[in-house]
């Protein structure tokens, strides 16, 4: 069996991760930890709570009793740490809760996972972290670390911390920088989903500056299956960009919302630019590719049918969460374990 500690397994990426690999392997236990933050929802996990190779636990990663707990009682010899504060404009807004769990938070499970000698620690990052591009380039894995947001900062500091834990431990960390995420189960206060449900309110869709900010888009699934094969087969110390090769500036996949749901452009509202706001991120995801073996799979106009889909056909999901009563379903489920 492969003990795994999963962190914020009830949010976007983590859900999704979850749902596929319990869907594939039987030699997973998983452990779930994760806070339940206002991003995290163990709707998204119905169809493993009763998985018995599935735990969770709600709790916090800067825990450090909780985790050396977890650690002694399920024997983990793997982490995925998906656990963050992962949204910019909210941490424009009040930065300190991302920098206590986004790198106290990395700090507390990495000193763990020295103290047991774990097999493979994955952080999984952002490429957010290289800072912003102009028309031309990509980021590779060398391009210097530029963070520009405290969301970004605070993900680049865990990122350092990760490698000099290798360097100096030889703790075996591997890094993953993904670009932006599209899919099911995304909190909607992201681009996508957002756009998504306004539209369906027939609400205003709001564009942050003149709406020509550049994001390379990629199905969550495809980053799934890169952080499968990165558990499988990637090298300790190493860092991996992951990217589907598909730029779209932001007015462009709002219209494309827009057009597929039948709605007006009059909907488009440009708004105030968020500060600071990074003009293009774009990945070259060669080194994955030539390394692991690893090629984006899901073509951005039907992963973004299907998504736009799953969440016309779950409505209640969203309504619930817009409406605040999915916090309620924790205690529902689980009294208060
Ligand atoms: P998310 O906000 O949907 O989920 C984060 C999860 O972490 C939530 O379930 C939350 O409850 C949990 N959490 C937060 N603080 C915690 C703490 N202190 N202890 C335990 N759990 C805690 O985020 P996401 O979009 O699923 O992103 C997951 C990871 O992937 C993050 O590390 C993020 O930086 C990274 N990432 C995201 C994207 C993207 O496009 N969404 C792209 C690249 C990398
Ligand atoms: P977001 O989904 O917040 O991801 P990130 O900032 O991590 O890339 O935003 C994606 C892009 O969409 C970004 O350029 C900001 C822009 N944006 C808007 O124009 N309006 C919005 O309401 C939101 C949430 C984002």
């Amino acid at each position: 069996m492969k003990n795994v500690l999963i962190t914020g397994g009830a949010g976007f990426i983590g859900s999704n991760f979850i749902n596929y690999i319990l869907s594939r392997k039987d030699d997973w236990q998983i452990v779930n930890l994760d806070k339940l933050t206002y991003a995290g929802n163990l709707e998204n996990l119905k169809s493993v709570e009763r998985n018995k190779n599935y735990h969770f636990f709600k709790g916090d990663i800067t825990n450090r009793e909780l985790i050396d707990y977890l650690f002694k009682k399920y024997s983990i010899k793997y982490v995925i740490n998906f656990a963050a504060e992962s949204h910019v404009d909210r941490s424009i807004l009040g930065s300190e809760i991302f920098y206590r769990t986004n790198v106290i938070g990395t700090n507390v499970l990495l000193e763990a996972s020295r103290r047991y000698n774990i097999e493979k620690f994955i952080q999984i990052s952002t490429d957010e972290v290289y800072g912003s591009l102009s028309e031309e380039g990509y980021f590779t894995e060398e391009t210097p670390l530029s963070p520009n947001s405290p969301y970004s900062s605070s993900k680049a500091a865990a990122d350092l911390m990760a490698l000099a834990f290798h360097h100096t431990y030889n703790l075996p960390v591997v890094i993953t920088r993904c670009s932006n995420n599209y899919g099911p189960y995304q909190f909607p206060e992201k681009l996508i989903p957002l756009m998504i449900i306004n539209c369906l309110n027939n609400k205003k869709l709001p564009v942050y500056g003149d709406g020509l900010n550049v994001r390379d888009w990629i199905y969550v699934i495809d980053h799934c299956k890169a952080i499968e094969l990165v558990f499988e087969k990637g090298k300790a110390g190493e860092v991996y960009n992951i990217g589907a090769s598909c730029e779209m500036k932001n007015i462009d996949i709002v219209k494309l919302i827009l057009k597929k749901l039948n709605k007006s452009d009059d909907l488009i509202e440009f708004v105030k630019d968020r500060p600071g706001h990074d003009r293009r991120y774009a990945i070259d995801s060669t080194k994955i590719q030539n390394e692991l073996g690893w090629k984006p799979e899901f073509n951005f106009e039907s992963a973004l049918d299907y998504t736009i889909e799953w969440y016309i056909k779950n409505k209640d999901w969203w309504e619930r969460i817009i409406s605040g009563e999915y916090l309620n379903y924790y205690k529902k489920q689980y009294g208060d374990l």
